[in-house]
């Protein structure tokens, strides 16, 4: 299974909901192979998997700084693994080289207008591969979260039914590894089910 958290803007998400999402799949099949692909020459899930270690609070699945050219290999070595790609903003080359190699094609955002434009700019690039968007960092009951919903519905596009609320531990997780997160946990349930069934 290989899944990319693509978005062409920045700040959405990308790099927390990897790495989340990674920590999740660890916490339900403690024996799978799991390996984060960090395809951003900034390098953020990297270092926050070296401070986690450093801290004496290691990540249970293993994080390698990638690029285009290593990823085939990646994905070809072991079938079972799960390959979650962490992808860097406004590089198209990255993006689109990630979302060939994938099954499953995450769109994190926040809900406003202009990051929802970012998400038009973004989808194209999505030929044949199954994807859904994210709404992340969301302030719950509030007219923004609701008009984003209801603009991405309008527009049929695919999205979790799961909300990433803003949330504090969230934010204060970078330098450990994460606690566990009831709502990264529905997303990565949602996923699974979307893959099994094989429908968009
Ligand atoms: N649900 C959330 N609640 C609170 N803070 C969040 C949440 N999700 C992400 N953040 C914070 O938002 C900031 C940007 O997140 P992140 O680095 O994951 O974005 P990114 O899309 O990977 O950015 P870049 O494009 O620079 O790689 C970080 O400070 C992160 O801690
Ligand atoms: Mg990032």
């Amino acid at each position: 299974m290989i899944v990319s958290v693509v978005n062409t803007k920045g700040g959405v998400s990308k790099t927390t909901t990897s790495v989340f999402l990674a920590n999740e799949l660890a916490l339900r099949e403690p024996d799978r192979e799991i390996i984060l692909a960090d395809l951003d020459k900034q390098g953020s899930a990297t270092e926050w998997a070296d401070r986690a270690q450093d801290n004496g609070d290691p990540f249970p699945f293993r994080v390698e700084v990638s690029n285009i050219k290593r990823l085939p290999r990646l994905a070809q070595s072991d079938a079972e693994a799960a390959i979650i790609i962490d992808t860097p903003p406004g590089d198209s080359t990255v993006i689109q080289n990630a979302i060939e190699a994938s099954d499953f094609v995450i769109v994190p955002t926040q809900a406003a207008g202009l990051d929802l434009s970012r998400v038009w700019e973004t989808l194209p690039a999505i030929t044949t591969q199954m994807y859904a968007v994210l709404i992340t960092s969301a302030r719950l009951n509030t007219k923004l979260l609701n008009d984003t919903i209801a603009t991405l519905e309008d527009q049929g596009i695919s999205r979790f039914d799961t909300i990433v609320p803003l949330r504090e531990h969230i934010r204060t997780a970078y330098g450990f590894r994460p606690p566990h997160d009831g709502a990264y946990a529905d997303v990565l349930n949602e996923m699974l089910e979307a893959l099994k069934e094989g429908v968009e």
